[in-house]
């Protein structure tokens, strides 16, 4: 061989070494030391990470409910999505560059949500958005993402009209008519309902639709609404709706609000003599629904996308990460969608040809049987996701699984 021959061939190897090298970062994030780190604070970005990665981090926004009512909604997305973050980070992060990510909290208010949103995107300039969980506020930070055709993921918004918002918005976690039907089919089958009663936030996109769901689904099996209440978030008072409630002797009550407002209700509940087992959806996930409710909530059951005690190795797995890397804490089901949301948006960051808005929201839309904690997510043509939803129990103030329905 000719020694210009010779050199294009060693030339062409090294080239291919590089490439082979380069693509190697693309494996999944690999499991943390499990040091005993604390959580680290909202809205901070690292400047080691920019040093240690070639070029300039990728900048992700989250934006969530840090503060107020459903505070702890936000906190544990977060600390889900910050494990995650690191994980990518100590594998290599993406194609070579750090992932970083920046919080801004919305206080549990849509109007911040839309502002948070905004200054993600023509501030800081992300290429994509993880966030809200409550329904109410994805739909608003939605309407941001989709105006500037940038992405966004929810890790846990169940509402159908969030993905409708338009093509730059996606979820990982099922849909309000299929938890609602798990509900509904609980009830019926497993409590042997006849009647139930439901008390809804008709303040919240979620708690509407939900009961809504729960309603048909639980018609159509046979059973009888004996009545629907509302409220509104943050009432202290439900004697009212409670008394009316009671007179039509339900068998069950089912309550598809958030956790403050659900544990306060328990609360009066049992204070009113009402004894009837409590129903709810995934609003319920939080430690502080024990922790208010008490006795009250003891017994009851809900729909949500995890347990801890679920055999499944991808949950045990996450459960030793996420406690290494926060004080021992047991994750809850939004640190479990928070996290996989994050794992998504990686694995589509490391799919697509390029950051702008439609080539990632075209990655993302492409994702099939992701091995998730919460389940094996893939997307469908409505940006949804298939997936299993458990019921699980109040005992002894923890969260424990009961049953798994599959979606049809
Ligand atoms: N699914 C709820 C909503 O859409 C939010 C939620 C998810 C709450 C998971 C708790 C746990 O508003």
């Amino acid at each position: 061989m000719p020694a210009a021959d010779r050199l294009r061939c060693v030339v062409l190897g090294a080239l291919c070494l590089t490439l082979f090298v380069l693509l190697g970062c693309e494996r999944q994030p690999a499991p943390t030391d499990g040091g005993g780190t604390t959580r680290p604070a909202a809205a901070t970005g690292s400047a080691a990470n920019e040093a240690a990665g070639g070029g300039k981090p990728v900048l992700i926004g989250h934006f969530a409910s840090m503060t107020g009512s459903e505070a702890t909604f936000g906190q544990s997305t977060d600390a889900g999505i910050r494990l995650a973050v690191k994980e990518a980070n100590a594998a290599g992060g993406i194609m070579g560059r750090k992932i970083e990510l920046k919080t801004y909290d919305d206080q549990g208010k849509p109007q911040e949500a839309g502002t948070a949103v905004t200054r993600l995107i023509t501030s800081d300039k992300v290429v994509a958005v993880l966030g809200e969980v409550a329904s109410s506020l994805s739909l608003a930070g939605g309407r941001v993402c989709q105006q500037y055709g940038v992405p966004m993921i929810t890790p846990s918004s169940t509402n159908p009209a969030v993905t409708r918002t338009g093509d730059m918005v996606f979820r990982v976690c099922y849909t309000d008519p299929f938890q609602g039907e798990v509900c509904a089919r609980f009830a019926r089958e497993q409590l042997k309902a006849q009647t139930a009663a439901t008390l809804y936030d008709q303040q919240q996109a979620y708690s509407k639709g939900l009961n809504d769901y729960f309603k048909k689904s639980f018609t159509e099996l046979g059973g009888t609404i004996t009545t629907e209440q509302a409220y509104s978030g943050g009432d202290q008072d439900y004697s009212a709706q409670l008394t009316t409630l009671r007179a039509t002797q339900p068998d069950v009550l089912f309550l598809p609000g958030y956790y403050t407002d659900v544990a306060n209700i328990a609360l009066q509940v049992r204070k009113l003599g009402i004894t009837v087992p409590l129903l709810g959806g995934d609003g319920w996930d939080s430690d502080k629904l024990a922790k208010i409710g008490g006795t009250a909530i003891e017994g009851a059951y809900y729909a949500n996308h995890y347990a801890p005690d679920e055999q499944r190795p991808e949950v045990q797995e996450f459960i030793k990460r996420f406690q290494g890397e926060f004080k021992g804490e047991v994750p809850d089901g939004m640190a479990a969608t928070g996290y996989d949301a994050a794992l998504i948006l990686f694995d589509a960051l490391r799919r697509t040809p390029s950051l702008e808005g439609k080539a990632l929201a075209k990655a993302i839309g492409e994702t099939k049987d992701f091995h998730g904690v919460t389940g094996t997510i893939s997307i469908d043509p409505d940006r949804n996701a298939k997936k299993p939803c458990l019921i699980v129990q109040v005992k002894n103030g923890q969260t424990t699984f009961v049953a798994s329905y599959m979606p049809k």
